[in-house]
């Protein structure tokens, strides 16, 4: 969705979006508009019965149509509780609050005046922008595959932006857009259906940052077979398409030789659950399995469009895990990269196998600062934590610490669970340096992670189970249902805190 940005004034033919307080008094822009309407819009809001008792903390509004005097066609007026608290969060709830009231009222010229919705938490430039995030993020549709016009439901909405600091604002939003691009750029992956988005069609779409600037790296079978990738290269054996090692670099920083910060992703583009086959009731839903991978593709685009100062590496493990007469089976043994060997008992416990390969690549390659991986790989993590919060492991407290505000700024939120090594022990083999799944039943969340903990060398090192809120069934207030790109937004905000321009 396209937004411009002006100076204050009116426009015909729109209508406009303007604020009052708890007290109903009027804000900004709304103050000058109710003067040349000779008060009629104070006096209406005022009368206005079912407008003053609502009491939610952003969601009242009342519409005055053919106000008198002015050329807006339409004001709406949004009743802000308590706005000089607000958080960064609530400026984006607000925005898609907003756009999605237009939406329903099918409005498509819109002017919103955001002057003197200030908060004392956050700056006035900011709040816009956040705003316009919020904006941007709820009206975010895939209709690709329908082929029936009206069902395309064009979006042909113009939202316009009236603000006496216009131009600062205009400069702001290229930051706002990078960001949600790379949010837009994780749901198209992750909705695509698996036929079209297969591991080499992933690879190419995180080939297309090179445009931003962004240094792009592909390996197939053939390179990391050489390299002797055999726990990645295993999960991938049984399907057509072939596997696919993406690293993306983006070097950002005013120190070209400082420490990369490295974020690794799961992409299993479809997770059939190999020979240990899933049952196919919800197996549909396998097709959100990249989507570790797929964060980590829209993060590196956000970075590298917002020209973040920072040194960042990309890295997904892209394999389909499929049935066929080549799958590995329950029981194989596989020598991973890092020389370790692992029994593989269920096939199904795929995704610790493709990261064990990708974050002992990272390490290697790039001695990074930190590390950071994603991915859906537990069912265990919905039974603990709903689609709620992320599961967390970590073996640094101050990561830890760093990605939980994060997530609390974003309301992408994390829940730490701990690592221990009597869990570690449950993964010794009898056959091989240790198992893929743990005899009998367990902590599983917590056993995969230690798992990816044998491939981790001391660096500081988090690991995010993303597999409850990778995918909403119900609309959010900045994410409709389907992929909500939850990670993006996480981890531009502890880039952005925490690991830039210093
Ligand atoms: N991709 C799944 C985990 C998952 C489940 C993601 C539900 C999203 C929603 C993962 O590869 C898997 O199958 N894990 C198994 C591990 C088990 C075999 C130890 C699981 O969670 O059941
Ligand atoms: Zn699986
Ligand atoms: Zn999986």
């Amino acid at each position: 969705m396209d937004i411009q940005f002006n100076n204050l004034r009116q426009e015909k033919d729109h209508a406009g979006v303007v604020f009052c307080d708890q007290n109903c008094r009027l804000i900004g822009f709304a103050k000058k508009l109710d003067q040349l309407s000779k008060k009629h819009i104070s006096q209406i809001i005022k009368g206005d019965q079912s407008f003053q008792s609502r009491n939610s903390k952003h969601y009242d509004y009342t519409i005055i149509h053919q106000p008198e005097n002015l050329k807006l066609t339409k004001l709406y007026i949004f009743k802000l509780k308590k706005y000089k608290e607000y958080s960064v969060r609530d400026f984006q709830i607000l925005g898609g609050h907003i756009q999605s009231i237009i939406k329903f009222y099918k409005e498509e010229k819109i002017i919103i005046y955001p002057d003197g919705i200030t908060s004392s938490k956050v700056s006035f430039m900011s709040s816009v922008g956040e705003l316009v995030l919020g904006i941007k993020l709820s009206s975010y549709e895939f209709n690709k595959y329908h082929t029936k016009k009206d069902s395309k439901n064009k979006n042909r909405k113009k939202i316009k932006i009236h603000s006496a600091q216009y131009s600062r604002i205009l400069k702001n939003s290229e930051k706002i857009d990078a960001i949600s691009d790379g949010v837009k750029l994780t749901r198209d992956l992750v909705t695509e259906p698996p036929n079209f988005m297969t591991p080499p069609k992933i690879a190419e779409n995180a080939k297309s940052l090179e445009s931003l600037g962004v240094e792009v790296k592909i390996l197939g079978e053939k390179e990391m077979k050489k390299l002797g990738m055999g726990s990645l290269l295993g999960v991938g054996q049984g399907s057509i398409h072939e596997s696919q090692l993406v690293v993306m670099k983006w070097n950002g920083s005013r120190n070209k030789k400082k420490k990369p910060i490295a974020f690794v992703g799961k992409g299993v583009s479809f997770d059939t659950g190999g020979v240990s086959l899933k049952p196919s009731n919800g197996m549909e839903e396998m097709k959100y399995d990249m989507g570790g991978s797929a964060v980590v593709i829209g993060l590196m685009k956000a970075l590298a469009g917002r020209k973040a100062k920072v040194n960042a590496v990309g890295v997904v493990g892209l394999v389909e895990n499929h049935i066929g007469s080549n799958a590995q089976r329950p029981s194989d043994v596989v020598k991973s990269y890092s020389g370790q060997t692992i029994e593989v008992l269920n096939t199904d416990a795929e995704g610790r196998l493709v990261l064990a390969d990708a974050l002992w690549y990272t390490q290697e390659q790039y001695k990074p600062e930190a590390i950071i991986d994603l991915a859906t790989l537990t069912g265990a993590i919905i039974v603990a934590l709903g689609d709620e919060y992320a599961g967390l492991f970590s073996n640094n407290d101050k990561l830890s610490k760093q990605l939980t505000e994060a997530g609390e700024i974003e309301d992408e939120k994390l829940w730490r669970l701990p690592l221990n090594d009597r869990y570690d022990k449950m993964l010794n083999s009898p056959i091989a340096d240790m198992q893929n799944i743990t005899n009998g039943r367990g902590p599983g969340s917590i056993t995969a992670a230690q798992f990816l903990q044998r491939f981790v060398n001391k660096v500081p090192w988090a690991h995010l189970d993303i597999a409850g809120t990778t995918w909403t069934k119900k609309p959010m207030p900045t994410s409709p249902k389907g992929a909500t790109a939850f990670g993006v937004k996480l981890l531009n905000r502890l880039v952005s805190k925490y690991y830039e321009g210093k």
